[in-house]
């Protein structure tokens, strides 16, 4: 064998040999690199006669085109080899039907916050609010309910246990949302007009009645706030959330110890057939209780009652779901059952209903 053929054998062996593209780049630089053997023997031609160079160098030449092809298609066919293997480990049946991507829904007294919220932040309230455990003079006293005032025994109270000689003021789960008309008017003086939905416990359960539940209060406070804008706001706000333009109101005098005078408000609505409508036949729904903010409640949140009056109000929110989604029982409300979940949740993307709209 002569030393080209040699050589040829000996490399395209290794080019034949490379297991993949970083030893063949090796195999590569070693023949014909800057420092490879043929680039070696190729630097030696100028040495040579010009006979010996003539065979030579086109022996060389020759070779080299071969250690070059043979090293091009070896590459190509190790990419091709390596794109196979990708396309075979990434291979996806797009016909597939889908995976089922389980979602929740969004429960009902959350929706019915959604849309309360909408409707009163059209007409300009903002959202409070305030802790679950409040202190008793939040939740009390400051509402003119003092220590021995009945209403207190009325609200089934949970009271915040304390360690004996532990004398930090008494604290209770609020029993109504109405501490945090207090605290709103401290934090932010008058006028004011906000909404704050939230939480409420009471020591209370039955078919309507379960120990947390929900309220929205509301509080709208300026200089001639009167007892016309409370009728005027409920009616605007009971029409866009029931979403029936001839809703009706039943205002019955009642009383609160923190407002003067007080109203109890009452939907007309009908149950013949088991079905209810609101806002026509010949039955009450009580939905709130509301009134003209008691001067000694405007004083104890630092609101000077000389100036400033306004009107308040306390809605169940549990209450207004169950009668604008028609369902029956309250505590099924809290007992997690997905069937019921899913009867009665919202989807994500349901917007607050407030097709109704406001009538301004
Ligand atoms: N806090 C009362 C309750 O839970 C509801 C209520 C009545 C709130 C009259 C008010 C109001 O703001 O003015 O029964």
């Amino acid at each position: 064998m002569t030393d080209t053929e040699t050589l040829r054998s000996t490399w395209l062996a290794r080019v034949a040999d490379a297991g993949d593209a970083p030893a063949l780049e090796e195999v590569r630089l070693a023949a014909l690199g800057k420092k490879g053997e043929i680039s070696g023997l190729m630097k030696e031609l100028g040495r040579m006669t010009p006979e010996e160079r003539q065979t030579r160098g086109a022996d060389l030449n020759r070779l080299r085109d071969e250690i070059d092809t043979a090293l091009r298609v070896r590459r190509t066919a190790m990419d091709d080899a390596a794109l196979d293997a990708r396309l075979k480990s990434e291979w996806l049946d797009v016909t597939l039907p889908g995976r089922p991507r389980p979602s929740g829904t969004i429960h009902p007294v959350s929706q019915v916050m959604d849309e309360v919220t909408a409707i009163f932040a059209d007409m300009g309230f903002s959202v409070a609010e305030g802790p679950q455990v409040e202190s008793d003079w939040f939740n009390f006293d400051a509402l003119n309910i003092p220590p021995e005032h009945p209403a207190r025994q009325e609200h089934d109270t949970f009271f915040m246990a304390r360690a004996e000689g532990d004398d930090r003021a008494p604290h209770v789960l609020r029993t109504h949302t109405s501490p945090v008309q207090i605290r709103a008017m401290q934090a932010q003086g008058a006028p004011i007009r906000v909404i704050a939905p939230g939480r409420v416990y009471r020591m209370d359960m039955d078919q309507t009645h379960t120990p947390m539940f929900h309220q929205v209060e509301g509080l709208a406070i300026g200089r001639d706030i009167s007892m016309a804008n409370l009728k005027w706001t409920l009616e605007e706000f009971c029409r866009a959330f029931f979403e029936v333009p001839a809703v009706e109101l039943r205002f019955r005098a009642s009383h609160f110890p923190f407002t003067e005078p007080s109203a109890e408000v009452d939907i007309r609505c009908d149950w013949s057939g088991g079905q209810l409508k609101i806002g026509e036949g010949e039955s009450w729904l009580e939905i709130l209780g509301s009134g003209m903010v008691h001067p000694k409640v405007l004083s104890a949140a630092g609101v000077d009652p000389a100036e400033w009056q306004g009107f308040a109000f306390g809605m169940g929110i549990d209450r207004i779901a169950m009668l604008k989604y028609g369902i029956p029982d309250l505590r099924a409300f809290f007992e997690s059952d997905l069937r019921w979940l899913r009867h009665y949740g919202f989807a994500a993307g349901d917007v607050p209903s407030v097709a109704g709209g406001l009538s301004r």
